[in-house]
């Protein structure tokens, strides 16, 4: 198993396909990217040796991040491979929808079980400020695509800035409520590519509040699970659920069981970690040695910090950028 010197037991890898994206969300990364080269990225085989490799070690969930993860060509077909590897329980992946009309029927057929979509706002114009491109209407009908072609897991994820939270989250809410699909709230992190200021966080206290006055009463839901990142409420109505990712007042650190994998090959064990182990030189080598692998795959998890310390004055801000991570 990849236990940590804290006692949390990892079963869960995001792996970033591409660190390209078609948007350009100004909390994530700055208008002008220089993005890896097209040679620099995993193969789709050598990302399923690691998920084959990890599986071994105990992951049994597994997330297909970016970037954008659909700028990757044939992106159905690493969905593909993965299902075949025995002992993977699930296989997710978190888009921002703008090409899902196109390919949802492709990914459902490949097997994928969860779809988590980044939306901000219903509204085209502010759309287009926090994204800088024009886009909200292939992300709509990317969303009813997928709901057409049989995704019943869908979860809408919206990171909660003051200042656009407070006109989004009403919206957001009736049409998740409307297609059920659930809403998921994200705090703000000092990830991205702007200066992060503590007052644009808008925190979990403050999104509740706005939703019950806005939306309609919750409650803490029945099958509330206190290891999942997301704290969840449903609505006094009956009529869906909402989730809450606290990052930064409510962190999840304690109960982290997550691994990465960047686009390039990089192990790492947190979102804020400032190291990351290659693990690229060792797929690559001839023959390749499973033992290197699975030897890294320890490593990471063995040097994994106790949490992520934004609220602390030791908190340093690493160099990369959320899109050359994986959200
Ligand atoms: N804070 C919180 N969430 C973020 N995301 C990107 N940058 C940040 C940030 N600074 C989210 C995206 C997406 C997921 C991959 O990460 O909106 O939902
Ligand atoms: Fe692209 Fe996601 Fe970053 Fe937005 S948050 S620019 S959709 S990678």
């Amino acid at each position: 198993m990849l236990i940590d010197t804290f006692g949390r037991v990892h079963n869960n890898l995001r792996i970033s396909v591409t660190d390209r994206c078609n948007l350009r969300c100004t909390y994530c990364m700055p208008e002008d990217v220089t993005f890896l080269d097209r040679a620099e990225l995993l193969s789709f085989e050598e990302m399923a040796t690691v998920v084959r490799v990890a599986v071994g070690q105990g992951i049994n969930k597994v997330r297909l991040t970016g970037g954008e993860p659909l700028l990757r060509r044939d992106l159905p077909k690493l969905v593909e491979q993965l299902v075949t590897i025995e002992g993977l329980i699930d296989i997710g992946l978190t888009t921002n929808a703008v090409l899902l009309a196109q390919q949802a029927q492709a990914l459902k057929d490949a097997g994928l079980t969860r779809l988590n979509i980044s939306l901000d706002t219903l509204d085209e114009d502010r759309f287009e400020q926090l994204t800088r491109r024009k886009a909200l209407g292939p992300v709509l009908e990317g969303i009813a695509e997928a709901q057409r072609v049989g995704f019943t897991n869908i979860k809408i994820n919206a990171v909660a800035i003051r200042g656009m939270i407070e006109h989004d989250a009403a919206p957001l809410a009736h049409y998740c409520r409307d297609r059920g699909i659930e809403l998921r709230f994200i705090e703000y992190m000092p990830i991205g590519a702007e200066e992060w200021e503590r007052n644009k966080l808008f925190a979990a206290h403050e999104i509740l509040e706005l939703l019950e006055s806005q939306v309609a009463p919750l409650r803490p839901a029945s099958n509330f699970d206190p290891n999942a990142p997301a704290t969840e409420f449903e609505y006094l109505d009956g009529r869906g659920t909402v989730g809450i990712i606290a990052s930064v007042t409510r962190p999840f650190c304690t109960k982290c069981n997550r691994l990465r994998l960047t686009a390039e090959g990089k192990l790492r064990n947190c979102l804020f970690s400032l190291n990351e182990i290659d693990i690229k030189p060792l797929l690559r080598r001839q023959p390749m040695e499973e033992e290197l692998i699975v030897a890294a795959l320890q490593d990471c998890v063995r040097s994994k910090w106790e949490g992520h310390e934004i609220n602390s004055a030791k908190f340093i801000k690493p160099l990369r950028t959320m899109h050359s991570i994986g959200g």
